[in-house]
């Protein structure tokens, strides 16, 4: 299978973008979590930002292992500094993301990668997307522990 043009090869890429956004947002709210004190909850932040990183690096082997010339996006990082909030808001933003990835975005790429015909992307886009449910729950929880 030959990933260049593809619809997949776009939404993966999509998907790294959005795995750093959300490596540099999680630091943020981290950040943003120690200033008010949240300290259990910068830590998890902090966690969280982690696997979003071994989230997007997964989507960059995968584009580099199909031969693309794979180049790293721009990213505004003051673009992501204007989302941070007060810490609740933040979680609540942060577990609608993972949801939204878990119920609509995941399960579309992998429906195109099924059609396309990249069996082995589709199942990343089926256990990733789980993950990203496992993280919506744990923020909500966050979220609520605050209120
Ligand atoms: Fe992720
Ligand atoms: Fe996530």
């Amino acid at each position: 299978m030959i990933l260049k043009g593809t619809k997949t090869e776009k939404n993966l890429m999509n998907s790294y973008l959005g795995e750093v956004s959300g490596k540099i947002l999680y630091g943020i709210f981290s950040e943003q979590a120690k200033k008010e004190k949240y300290h259990e909850i910068s830590k998890k932040l902090n966690k969280l930002a982690n696997e979003e990183l071994a989230h997007s690096l997964i989507f960059k082997k995968c584009l580099v292992e199909n031969n693309i010339n794979f180049q790293e996006p721009t990213i505004d990082t003051a673009e992501l500094k204007k989302m941070c909030k007060s810490t609740y808001e933040n979680l609540t933003m942060a577990s609608s993301g993972e949801y939204k990835a878990y119920e609509v975005i995941y399960p579309e790429y992998e429906k195109v990668a099924l059609e396309e015909g990249f069996v082995e992307i589709a199942k990343i886009y089926s256990n990733l997307g789980k993950v990203e449910l496992i993280h919506g729950e744990l923020l909500e929880k966050l979220s609520k522990e605050i209120i």
